[in-house]
């Protein structure tokens, strides 16, 4: 069941929404050369915690962190760790809270220190590719027409669109329906209506779109090597139009 929610519950999951956006803005500020990726998830849990919120990964089907840190060719889910970052890499950053009993959800990717002219045009196109399925989220349409439009414009930049992990809809809990696959046909999947409120989600791969998962059953990484770059918003379907809850 898709559950729309009221303007009084969309008021709440933009504080939530908010919250991350300012968290992501802040571990922006502390990326560089150097600086380990569970220092980043030390930073976000007493963020998270000072603020009065919960982290909404930690404890999720067993998940050990407060953020996802995905560097270079980890496509999603990395798990923050002993791991440096270097000067040319790229870190998707994704980060979930609740508040007032609210999910909030976004990623985003940072160049660390300079980044090459290729890499940061993989950046470019993936935050690109969330705007353009941003504007595809409008009541009247379907799911798919976010999809395709998403779609079209990673595969027409010559990069290719992860098929295995989906956007979803989110509220009370993280994950709620509807599935928000980043692939697809126009005209197809569930109705847009006033009150859904989805995560737009895509994963664009340099290369191949496989991906394969690691060891330690989460960190999933592309299977030829290359980079991969994500963005992410939480976005409530209005009479108004798309309402981005986490852009800040
Ligand atoms: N933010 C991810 C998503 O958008 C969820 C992370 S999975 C977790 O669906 F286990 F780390 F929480
Ligand atoms: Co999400």
């Amino acid at each position: 069941m898709i559950h729309r929610k009221s303007k009084e519950e969309i008021e709440l999951m933009r504080m939530s929404n908010q919250l991350v956006a300012k968290l992501l803005q802040k571990l922006k500020g502390l990326v560089r050369p150097g600086i380990t990726t569970r220092e980043l998830d030390a930073a976000a849990e007493r963020f998270i915690i000072s603020s009065g919120g919960i982290p909404a990964f930690k404890g999720y089907n067993g998940y050990p962190a407060c953020i996802c840190t995905s560097v270079n060719n980890v496509v999603v889910h990395g798990i923050p760790g002993d791991r440096a970052l270097h000067d040319g890499d790229i870190i998707s950053i994704d980060a979930g809270i609740k508040l007032n009993g609210y999910c909030g959800d976004a990623t985003i990717t940072v160049p660390v220190g300079t980044i090459s002219k290729d890499t940061a045009r993989l950046v470019k196109v993936t935050a690109e590719a969330l705007d353009i399925g941003i504007a595809k989220a409008v009541q009247g349409n379907r799911i798919g027409d976010i999809s395709y439009a998403i779609q079209s414009f990673v595969e027409s930049n010559g990069y290719s669109i992860v098929r295995d992990f989906v956007g979803h809809g989110i509220g009370k809990e993280m994950h709620e329906e509807p599935q928000v696959p980043h692939f697809g046909s126009p005209g197809t999947g569930p109705k847009l209506k006033a009150g859904m409120v989805i995560a737009i989600e895509p994963m664009v791969n340099a290369g191949d779109w496989r991906l394969r998962i690691l060891q330690d059953n989460w960190t999933a990484v592309t299977v030829d090597g290359s980079l991969s770059a994500q963005f992410e918003h939480s976005v409530a379907i209005t009479a108004n139009g798309p309402d981005v809850l986490s852009r800040l």
